[in-house]
């Protein structure tokens, strides 16, 4: 039994799927590891570490392999390297890559999207969208502090006392709450708004000040945020606005599950900031929390200089492997089972709610339902034994033209 670990492909991705110090828990459960040559380099992990832990670092990682693992989508190239029936582990954001979904289909590829495992407590181990949301609050939260000049905490001192830095975070899910620990951490006051009930309660139990702006909560399913109304929005972003022009820092980080990030300060908002604010806007890359911001860039509005986040767990590649490879580890646990002499076997059992509910493609199709909806129309297809391409997947291969789905009804 063989894993193998992928050398990753996409522009900027930093990070890798094993780190040499889980490689043990691997090898214990029976398997060979295999990590493609310069897998860990963004990461500061040599070979010759990866050597050291137990695996075998080769060219043709991928040959034998019943399982590959990886951070991001496994490239075209790379999927028709597979030998059919290889199990798959990695971020597949299936709205997004449909190519990718369609190559995964037709290599008769069992796909696993990480941020389709069920959110429920059995699973939370697994769960690589709270870990990496975990690094990348830290990191907002520090890149405000480096970007702002001027203290975090309070100061008082022979020559006088600084005040400490008004900082406000809006999304207390799993980044927002890194986000204001850390801030309190180097000493900011941090005030917080969620529009979750539950939130309020988080926010202060991080010693933050949770921002009551008497608005109608909004849960959606499994502890998520609902979409908000156009009036309420609009009412929010009034009630916030105070808040916000009296911020040094201004950090954001929220988001709906399936949608594009809630727009939740306007440009005319942060145009009422001081001199020397910063606005840090986490979900920059999925539409943004602020009008303007630009993923991966710092671009000036009124005055403040606003930080737009481009893979954010990639710029802390170490730590965001070392807990991405944990996640990996439990759901590989998880994929094996015993044989009669105790040995470990590659076995998923896909009775259970956590391989079923992550798979996307298996035995030449598409099981993740509402993907298969989006690319095959709506009626169920025929299983395809051959690795062509169906008619039905033709249009989707063209990545920049987004698929007509109306056309097929
Ligand atoms: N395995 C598990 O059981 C598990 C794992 C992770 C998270 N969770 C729960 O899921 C919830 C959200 O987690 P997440 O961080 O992944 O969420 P997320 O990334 O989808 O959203 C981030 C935050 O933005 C907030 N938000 C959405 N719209 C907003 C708006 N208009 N204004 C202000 N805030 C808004 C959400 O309420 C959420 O707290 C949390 O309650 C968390 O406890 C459960």
């Amino acid at each position: 039994m063989r894993i193998a670990v992928a050398k990753e492909t996409r522009d900027g991705e930093s990070r890798v799927a094993m780190v040499p110090e889980l490689v043990g828990k691997l090898t214990g459960l029976g398997y060979d590891v295999a990590v493609e040559p310069g897998a860990g380099l963004h990461a500061l992990i040599s070979d010759e570490e990866y050597t050291a832990a137990g695996a075998v670092v080769d060219v043709a990682a991928f040959e034998g392999a019943d399982l590959v693992v990886s951070v991001q989508p496994l490239s075209i190239a790379q999927i028709r390297d597979l030998a059919r029936g290889t199990t798959t582990i990695s971020f597949l954001p299936v709205g997004q890559e449909q190519q990718t979904v369609v190559e995964l289909r037709d290599a008769g590829v069992t796909s696993h999207a990480v941020e389709l495992i069920p959110r429920i407590s059995r699973a939370q181990s697994m769960d690589g969208l709270s870990s990496q949301a975990l690094v990348a609050g830290y990191r907002c939260a520090i890149v405000a502090a480096g970007m702002l000049r001027r203290f975090f905490p309070l100061n008082m001192t022979a020559a006088g006392t600084v005040q400490a830095a008004e900082i406000v975070v809006l999304g207390a899910g799993v980044a927002g709450l890194q986000a204001i620990a850390t801030a309190k951490r180097l000493g900011a006051v941090v005030r917080a708004y969620d529009v979750r009930a539950a939130a309020a309660e988080e926010i202060r139990s991080m010693g933050a000040k949770s921002i009551d702006l008497d608005l109608e909560t909004l849960e959606g399913t499994g502890g998520y945020a609902r979409e908000m109304t156009d009036d309420r929005a609009a009412r929010q972003r009034q009630l916030l606005t105070p808040y916000i022009a009296s911020a040094d820092a201004l950090i954001t980080t929220a988001a709906v599950p399936g949608r594009p990030a809630p727009m939740l300060v306007t440009r005319e908002m942060v145009e009422q900031m001081k001199p020397g604010s910063v606005v840090v806007d986490l979900a920059a890359e999925s539409g943004g929390n602020v009008e303007g911001s630009v993923a991966g860039e710092v671009v000036r509005i009124g005055n403040a200089q606003v930080w737009g986040g481009r893979n954010v767990p990639s710029q802390m590649p170490g730590p965001a492997s070392r807990l991405y490879a944990q996640n990996v580890v439990n759901l590989v646990t998880l994929m094996t089972a015993e044989d009669d002499e105790g040995n470990g076997v590659f076995s998923p059992d896909y009775a259970d709610e956590i391989l079923s509910g992550s798979c996307v493609t298996q035995d030449g199709r598409i099981v993740h339902e509402p993907t298969r909806e989006a690319i095959e129309g709506t009626s169920e297809p025929e299983p395809t034994e051959t690795p062509e391409p169906t008619a039905a997947a033709v249009p989707v291969e063209q990545p920049d033209v987004p698929y007509d789905q109306e056309a097929d009804q």
